[in-house]
């Protein structure tokens, strides 16, 4: 039996993670069955005219699960974003992503356990933006819905209560944005007292940020609107051992897009520096959406190991081990996992 996931390499150094991530799958026994789509972001407009091309989501949906590797938006011009694109053509509204320290990688915090749980189609990314010639006005709207915020606070409760996470803590601005992080906040105080048994409160998102770089350890889940929880995710991820360690999840109700938090990295792509674990505990994530818990273990616990021994570490961590024998090594400690 094999899985017949979408692969979605993406560009910078996204082919070397994603090429890294299918190697060291493969030490897990499990078979993947890959649909690859190398053409997004500047390729897809190169070779289709667009930067998401349209055989590529429908492929996704026909799947219904992906693996994918971060792909260049241009700054301040350009197409829109694939990813976010990505995530709502196919109503992928939960981006989830755990923060967790890992033992080995050295941080300025022991025991962080952050899961994130950032709402991934509405807010300050709906797309809605204008500019006013006449009187240079630029707008961009953050338009949230009723039912968009309702949906990620239930995910996200839901989530703690069936995973016996301890507290949740809704992020937001509403002392400012009164009608749209004011709205998000009040449907999390509806929500929460159902789950009595997990701890609830608020932080505007100011001060949230400050708390999380003092006290990291007495945070649990998070959920947040979307700009929100793009920032604090890269903060999150800081505390943790940054961007190149960090797994992330875009879950709706069909579909499921597993990729990094981090993006496409062009001031190292192309060299071989990469490190691809962010790619591989997205691929974990994966494999338990999958219910291959065994072979998910067997991963956990070969990075454990990888990082415990710390003689194979990437640039990031401190090493000049190469994207791709870090890769090799860890395949092999996984393989005697399983
Ligand atoms: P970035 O995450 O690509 O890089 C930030 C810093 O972290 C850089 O110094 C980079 O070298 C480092 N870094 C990131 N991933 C790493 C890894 N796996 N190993 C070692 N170091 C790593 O963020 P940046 O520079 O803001 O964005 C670059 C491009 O990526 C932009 O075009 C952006 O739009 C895109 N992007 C795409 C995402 C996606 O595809 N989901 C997510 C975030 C950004
Ligand atoms: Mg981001």
């Amino acid at each position: 039996m094999s899985y017949r996931v979408a692969l979605l390499p993406g560009d910078g150094i996204g082919p070397e993670v994603t090429e890294a991530t299918v190697q060291v799958l493969a030490a897990t026994g499990i078979k993947f069955d890959w649909v690859r789509h190398a053409d997004l972001g500047a390729a897809g407009v190169d070779k289709y005219g667009v930067p998401l091309p349209e055989h590529v989501v429908q492929s996704i949906k026909d799947l219904g699960i992906a693996l994918k590797g971060p792909v260049t938006t241009p700054v301040g011009k350009g197409f829109k974003s694939v990813n976010v694109q990505l995530r709502q053509k196919l109503d992928l509204y939960a981006n989830v992503r755990p923060c967790k320290s890992l033992p080995g990688i050295k941080t300025p915090f022991e025991n962080v356990d952050l899961l994130i749980f950032r709402e991934n189609t509405e807010g300050l990314y709906s797309g809605l933006e204008s500019y006013d010639d006449r009187h240079d006005i630029a707008d961009s709207i953050a338009r949230i819905s009723k039912s968009g915020s309702q949906r990620i606070i239930d995910f996200c409760f839901d989530y703690a209560h069936t995973h016996g996470q301890k507290k949740v803590t809704v992020v937001h601005k509403a002392n400012i944005l009164k009608l749209t992080s004011g709205m998000f906040l009040k449907l999390a105080q509806e929500v929460a007292p159902k789950y009595p048994e997990i701890e609830f409160n608020d932080r505007i998102i100011d001060n949230m940020c400050m708390q999380l770089v003092i006290r990291p350890q007495e945070y649990n889940c998070i959920v947040t609107t979307n700009l929100f929880g793009d920032i604090l995710s890269d903060l999150a991820a800081g505390l943790v051992g940054g961007l190149g360690v960090v797994a992330g999840a875009n879950i709706g109700a069909k579909y499921a897009v597993f990729e990094a938090v981090h993006g496409s990295a062009p001031d190292i792509a192309g060299q071989n520096k990469a490190n691809p674990t962010a790619l591989i505990r997205s691929a974990e994530m994966m494999l338990r959406h999958l219910g291959e818990t065994k072979a998910a273990n067997a991963l956990h616990h070969g990075l454990v190991d990888i990082y415990t021994e710390g003689v194979h570490m990437t640039g990031d961590q401190g090493g000049t081990t190469g994207t791709d024998e870090f890769a090799r090594q860890l395949a092999t400690r996984v393989a005697s996992h399983i």
